[in-house]
C-alpha cells in the first residue's frame, strides 16, 4: 500500500493522496492538487498533461494508483435479484444492466455491491447497487495514467471511495443511516451508508459551477452588478463570502436560490430511500467535495435538510506533519475522494 496513491480526476481538477500505514493508523505521505482552469470532463489530453505536470512538479513517487471513474456516462442503478450463487449473480447483474445502458451493451464493464438481502413473500432477494461503464471510458482513463508511467491497480466508483473515507474518520452506530454528499464542480453524489455498507447512491447533475453561473447571471442583471458578470469574478466572490449573510455579500441570494434546488433534490432522495427500503431517516450528513468548502454551508444544510450536517475533514484520523502539509480548512473536503481511493486494499 505504501507505493499506492489515490488519484481523483474530477471535472475541475486532480487530487492525489498517498498514505502510509503505521500500526493500525495512517500517516499522510504525499498530497497534490492541480486545478484545470477550465472544465475538463472527458478531456483526456488535458487530464493526461495535468497528471504528468502534477506528479513531476511535486516530485511524487508513487508507482501504483487507485482511481475512480467519473464520467457522465457512468450508469448507476439499484436492482433486486433473487438470491443465487455469486458467479450466477454476476451474469444476472450484467443482463439487467445491458438493458439500461446508453452505449452498445457488448462494450459494457460492470460491477456491483450487495446492499441487503430482503424477503419478498417466500423468496429471498438481493438488493444491489450496480454500476456500468463502457470499455472506451475505461481505456481513456488508463491512457491518462500510462502517459505518466503509473500503474492503475483499481478503478472504483465514487460511492465506494466515499464509504472508505467515511469509515476511516467516523464511528458507526448499529442500524444508523449516514449520508455523505460530494458536491463537486458539475455534479453532486449522495451516498447512504448503514452498518459499514453502501445502501444507496444517486447522482444529481448540479454542482459548484452552477452556483458560480447563478452569480454570473444574477449579478449581470442586478443594477449593482459591477463586474461580477464575469465567471472568474463570480467564482472569487463565491469563495470569499460563500453563504455568509453580510451586507457586502451580493452573491448570497443567487447562491441560495441555486443551492435550494440542490437541497430539494437531496430531500427527495432521502425520502425515496426511506420509503423504498422502509428505512429510518438519515441521522447525520457529511459534506465533501470542493463545494463543501462554501462558507456557512453546514448551517444552511442543517437548517434546510433538518439533519445535522458537517463539513468533512478527511484527515481527521490521519497523522500529518503540520509543517509540510498546510491545507486550509475550507480546502479539506476537496480531498475526501482521494483519501477514500488511497485506502483501497486488495
Ligand atoms: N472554498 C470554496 N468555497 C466554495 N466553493 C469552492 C471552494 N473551493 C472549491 N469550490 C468549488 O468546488 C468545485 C470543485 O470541487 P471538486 O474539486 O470537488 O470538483 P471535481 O471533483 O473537479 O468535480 P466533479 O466531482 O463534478 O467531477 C468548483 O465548483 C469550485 O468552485
Ligand atoms: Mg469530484
Amino acid at each position: 500500500m505504501d507505493n499506492l496513491a489515490g488519484v481523483d480526476i474530477g471535472a475541475s481538477g486532480i487530487k492525489i493522496v498517498r498514505l502510509k500505514k503505521s500500526g493500525s493508523s495512517y500517516v499522510l505521505k504525499e498530497i497534490g492538487y492541480y486545478k484545470f482552469g477550465e472544465v475538463a470532463l472527458d478531456n483526456i489530453p488535458l487530464q493526461k498533461e495535468a497528471l504528468h505536470k502534477l506528479i513531476t512538479a511535486n516530485k511524487m513517487r508513487f508507482k501504483d494508483a487507485a482511481t475512480q471513474i467519473s464520467t457522465a456516462a457512468l450508469c448507476m442503478r439499484h436492482i433486486y435479484l433473487p438470491e443465487m450463487p455469486k458467479k450466477d449473480l454476476k451474469e444476472a447483474v450484467k443482463w439487467e444492466l445491458k438493458k439500461q445502458v446508453a452505449f452498445p451493451p457488448e462494450e459494457m464493464i460492470c460491477d456491483f455491491s450487495i446492499t441487503d438481502t430482503v424477503k419478498k413473500g417466500d423468496v429471498k432477494e438481493f438488493s444491489i447497487m450496480a454500476f456500468a461503464v463502457s470499455r472506451k471510458e475505461v481505456d481513456g482513463l488508463l491512457d491518462i495514467f500510462a502517459a505518466s508511467g503509473v500503474n492503475v491497480v483499481s478503478i472504483d466508483v465514487l460511492p465506494m471511495a466515499m464509504l472508505r473515507a467515511f469509515d476511516a474518520n467516523y464511528s458507526w452506530e448499529d442500524g444508523v443511516n449516514y449520508a455523505m454528499i460530494d458536491i463537486g464542480a458539475l455534479k453532486t453524489v449522495i451516498s447512504i451508508f448503514k452498518d459499514r455498507k453502501l445502501k444507496f447512491a444517486r447522482e444529481i447533475q448540479l454542482g459548484g459551477n452552477d452556483l458560480t453561473m447563478a452569480i454570473v447571471n444574477g449579478l449581470s442583471k442586478s443594477p449593482n452588478g459591477y463586474n461580477g458578470g464575469y465567471y472568474g469574478n463570480a467564482e472569487a466572490e463565491k469563495i470569499k463570502h460563500g453563504m455568509t449573510a453580510s451586507d457586502d455579500n451580493r452573491a448570497r441570494e443567487f447562491i441560495v436560490t441555486a443551492i435550494d434546488s440542490l437541497v430539494l433534490q437531496i430531500h427527495r432522495s432521502f425520502d425515496y430511500y426511506q420509503a423504498q427500503f422502509r428505512e429510518t431517516p438519515v441521522s447525520k450528513v457529511i459534506l465533501c467535495g470542493g463545494t463543501a468548502g462554501l462558507k456557512d454551508i453546514e448551517e444552511f444544510f442543517t437548517e434546510n435538510l433538518g439533519v445535522p450536517c458537517f463539513r468533512d475533514d478527511p484527515f481527521k484520523n490521519i497523522a500529518k506533519d503540520k509543517k509540510t502539509f498546510k491545507i486550509e480548512r475550507d480546502a479539506l473536503p476537496l480531498f475526501t475522494t482521494a483519501v477514500g481511493l488511497s485506502l483501497w486494499q486488495k
